[in-house]
């Protein structure tokens, strides 16, 4: 085992000082978009605490292979063999696993994330871990295979999905879910948890003599969804098993940070060249921000009095027309019945079922007489407001 940090990290690696394109003035010193070789149980502790935004984590999957696998041609299959996924038994394979995720816990900011990939033989034994380590699970994903290998014997069915567990490090704190863009991604649709994508082949496959040069290389579509989902330009993204470095590939291109970590020397500077091969176009805050409603400033109802879009004393009708109505009050209340209170919360009350007052109050166009939502009236309010700012940048407050 190697003894100090400035030996386990290779030549190549530097520390410096980094300048987050989102925090300019934060001064962390971390090793940035850089691969560290050596045992990320090893490499973590190193790192400063609360550093880092999202920790993208595909660990050995403690297959427990011990004959080779045969195709019915008599081909060998290249199945996960190597030394890194060998561990003794589960309780080895489970002490390793608490130890790389309570040094997540350790790294991650309080609002940070934690991507954890496997399959059937692993990742239910991560899940327990994470919870019992505290961990808050947000969502698992169901990686769907579109090309999945057969299951060649035929004694079972094919095994054609792996499963990503998303979970933040603290209970309730506003970790980052990029709604909007993700639904962007999707064309215009909400996006499920399940996905469906190939597995990485074709020219993305990185081969050597003709041979896969690493049995587990994910397709980079999977870490472009989870990085768009999860993180923001400037973001530091930390890979303890970086393999082939897909994350880190994808962090370069959407302009997050990347710090990685990867025993083998082989994968290292394999993933070292894929990396200095990927192209990064120019930084531009419109083509890489996110245009995240939610980020917005938020706009109180009172403000479409304040700035003329509505008029005390006017009508709302719940859910249009023919909706109960309800009368606009100077000071930004609305009074139906014998309810008087925020948009919010005659409309719930009337519901009876949690609801966005935005959405569900209309008014009558005074020019057209049409009913129009008042959410279309709070969108003018932003655009005026951006008007005046001379603030281009919408996505980001
Ligand atoms: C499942 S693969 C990751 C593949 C990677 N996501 C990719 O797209 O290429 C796991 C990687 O972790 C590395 N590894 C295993 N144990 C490790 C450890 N304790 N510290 C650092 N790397 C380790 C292995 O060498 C292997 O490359």
């Amino acid at each position: 085992m190697k003894s100090s940090f400035s030996l386990m990290i290779s030549k190549l690696v530097r520390i410096r000082v980094i300048k987050s394109i989102n925090e300019p003035d934060k001064n962390i010193s971390l090793p940035l978009d850089q691969i560290i070789q050596g045992d990320c149980l090893t490499i973590m502790p190193t790192l400063p605490a609360e550093s880092i935004d999202l920790v993208f984590a595909d660990p050995p999957y403690n297959l427990q292979l011990t004959r080779d696998l045969w195709r019915p041609n008599l081909t060998r299959v290249d199945a996960v063999k190597e030394t890194w996924d060998q561990f003794n038994d589960y309780s080895d394979y489970d002490e390793f696993t608490r130890q790389w995720i309570l040094e997540c816990r350790r790294l991650l900011k309080p609002e940070g994330t934690l991507w954890v990939i496997g399959t059937y033989h692993n990742i239910h034994r991560i899940g327990t871990i994470l919870q019992d380590l505290d961990f808050w699970i947000l969502n698992d994903i169901i990686w769907i295979k579109t090309n999945p290998m057969p299951n060649f014997h035929g004694v079972r069915f094919t095994n054609a999905h792996e499963i990503l567990i998303w979970a933040q490090k603290q209970r309730d704190a506003k970790t980052r879910y990029n709604h909007m863009t993700i639904k962007a991604l999707n064309d215009d649709l909400q996006m499920r948890s399940d996905w469906l994508l190939p597995i990485c082949c074709g020219k993305e496959r990185i081969k050597k003599g003709g041979k896969k040069a690493h049995p587990t290389q994910k397709p980079e579509a999977l870490l472009y969804r989870i990085l768009m989902a999860s993180t923001r330009p400037g973001d530091i993204v930390l890979d303890p098993f970086f393999g082939t470095g897909t994350s880190g590939i994808v962090a370069k291109q959407l302009h997050r940070h990347w710090i990685g970590i990867e025993k083998n020397l082989e994968y290292v500077k394999l993933s070292s060249e894929r990396i200095d091969a990927t192209h990064q176009t120019d930084f531009d805050p419109l083509v890489f921000n996110l245009t995240e409603k939610r980020r917005r400033p938020r706009i109180p109802f009172g403000s479409l009095l304040e700035n003329g879009l509505l008029l005390p004393g006017q009508k709302l009708f719940l859910g249009g027309k023919n909706g109960k109505m309800a009368t606009v009050h100077s000071d930004g209340t609305i009074h139906c019945d014998n309810l008087q209170g925020s948009i919010h919360m005659v409309a719930r009350q009337i519901l009876q079922a949690p609801c966005n007052g935005w959405e569900e109050w209309f008014y009558e166009d005074p020019v057209s007489g049409e009913m129009r939502s008042i959410n279309e009236l709070r969108l003018e309010l932003y655009a005026l407001l951006e008007q005046e700012k001379g603030n281009v940048d919408v996505g980001r407050s």
